[in-house]
């Protein structure tokens, strides 16, 4: 534990969570660490956002006003690319991407332990999803086991910016140049992370956002690519609006994936605090990281070389060789101390049902990690008490079921 906290209050709550660990778990009829549940998510919107929406809806310009077209240009700019598109949800930015940049028949690399919508949206495509194993620090994309999966009718890669924290994205980008792949990063965890120095929008053929209620940044539903080729963007605007070219001229297949303008006002703001709740977020992860840092069985997340990681998630994983209980009785036993937590996934997206006539080759390390990972709470509107609760749970859970070598 930090014994090297030297201000008073750290010190007197290190021996808070000593004191805990002694103690028999809530689970078990013991006292909860925390005295009231400390959630896995807060959603706050603010009255800022409520008057945004307001006056869009007194404008009477509900679609295709101003909002849309300003939420692009400030998103491009803090995203460090040229172009954003918005659009109705990050699934339907991964088809727009996808419809753009893959073609019918297409072997598509993807990572195996990714959000569903990564993979579902290249079938939707008509093409074939290849699955690839992650790295199993940082749960990014593995360029080393890419290169074993690469087929003669390899044509796009597909990395995802999982839990916030961003890919591998020099190795993807120099590995795609070198066989002539299209570059897709599915950011939808991960508003405005950055790599080398350099926010994550500048990197590859496209990224995509989703701006769902429980993102880093929400409107309740949405979603947004960005890019920097001006045909793409051209081309993705026409496909997001009925393949319209000019008015009433339709000259590519299209759908109605808009965004109404209500949200892009919420969008705004939400963009507008980001920064803040960020470094929130990254302040309670280096707290976790120095409070978890020293339990034995217990992976803490770690950031991909040369990236900023916005934590959309804080995931632990546990070794179970190293417990007496398995994962799902660490929830139980966390969720008793009074501390919300969830998992991302129970499951490799390979293998969802939906994907079952894809392949029955199913990336080891992936496969492994749906018993193994337990997000704990990282949201902004944690209290610094309650960031304290989460670790002398985490402690006390850990200590009481330590196995093994532990
Ligand atoms: C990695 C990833 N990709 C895509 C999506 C799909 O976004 P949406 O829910 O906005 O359609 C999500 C949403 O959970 C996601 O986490």
């Amino acid at each position: 534990m930090p014994l090297s906290h030297t201000t008073e209050g750290a010190l007197v709550h290190t021996m808070t969570v000593q004191q805990h660990t002694q103690q028999r778990l809530a689970v078990a009829g013991g006292s909860p660490v925390a005295a009231s549940p400390v959630p896995m998510l807060v959603v706050r919107l603010e009255d800022d956002e409520k008057q945004r929406v307001m006056d869009v809806l007194d404008s009477g310009m509900l679609a295709q006003g101003s909002k849309c077209a300003e939420f692009e240009t400030r998103f491009a700019e803090a995203d460090g690319a040229k172009f954003a598109i918005t659009c109705s949800s990050g699934t339907t930015a991964l088809q727009l991407a996808y419809e753009a940049l893959i073609q019918p028949g297409d072997d598509v690399l993807v990572p195996a332990w990714t959000f569903v919508a990564t993979a579902s949206m290249v079938l939707a495509r008509d093409a074939t999803p290849v699955w690839v194993d992650v790295d199993p620090r940082t749960y990014n994309f593995d360029v080393a086991d890419a290169r074993k999966r690469l087929t003669p009718n390899t044509r796009a890669v597909v990395a995802t910016h999982l839990y916030g924290n961003p890919a591998d994205i020099d190795n993807v980008t120099s590995f795609a140049k070198e066989h002539g792949l299209k570059v897709i990063f599915d950011a939808a965890q991960a508003h405005l992370a950055r790599y080398d120095g350099q926010p994550i929008g500048c990197f590859g053929d496209a990224s995509t956002y989703s701006f769902y209620a429980t993102k880093n940044m929400t409107c309740g539903e949405g979603g947004m690519i960005t890019t920097n080729n001006a045909d793409l963007a051209d081309r993705l605007r026409a496909v997001r609006s009925h393949g319209e070219t000019t008015k009433y001229r339709h000259d590519l297949l299209g759908y109605n994936y808009r965004m109404n303008d209500m949200t892009a006002a919420i969008g705004l703001v939400q963009l507008g605090k980001l920064p803040g709740r960020t470094e929130r977020r990254q302040s309670i992860a280096a707290r976790y990281d120095a409070g978890l840092a020293d339990l034995p069985g217990v992976q803490l997340p770690q950031a991909t070389p040369g990236a900023e990681h916005v934590y959309h998630l804080y995931t632990l994983q546990l070794d179970p060789a190293l417990f007496t209980c398995d994962r799902d009785a660490f929830i139980e036993a966390l969720r008793a101390e009074g501390i919300g937590c969830a998992v991302h996934y129970p499951g490799a997206a390979s293998r969802q049902p939906l994907f079952a006539h894809v392949t029955t080759d199913q990336p080891p390390i992936s496969d492994g990690l749906g018993s193994r990972v337990v997000s704990i709470p990282v949201h902004p509107s944690l209290t610094d008490e309650q960031v304290e609760d989460v670790i002398a749970a985490v402690r006390k859970v850990a200590h009481a079921y330590r196995g093994g070598a532990g």
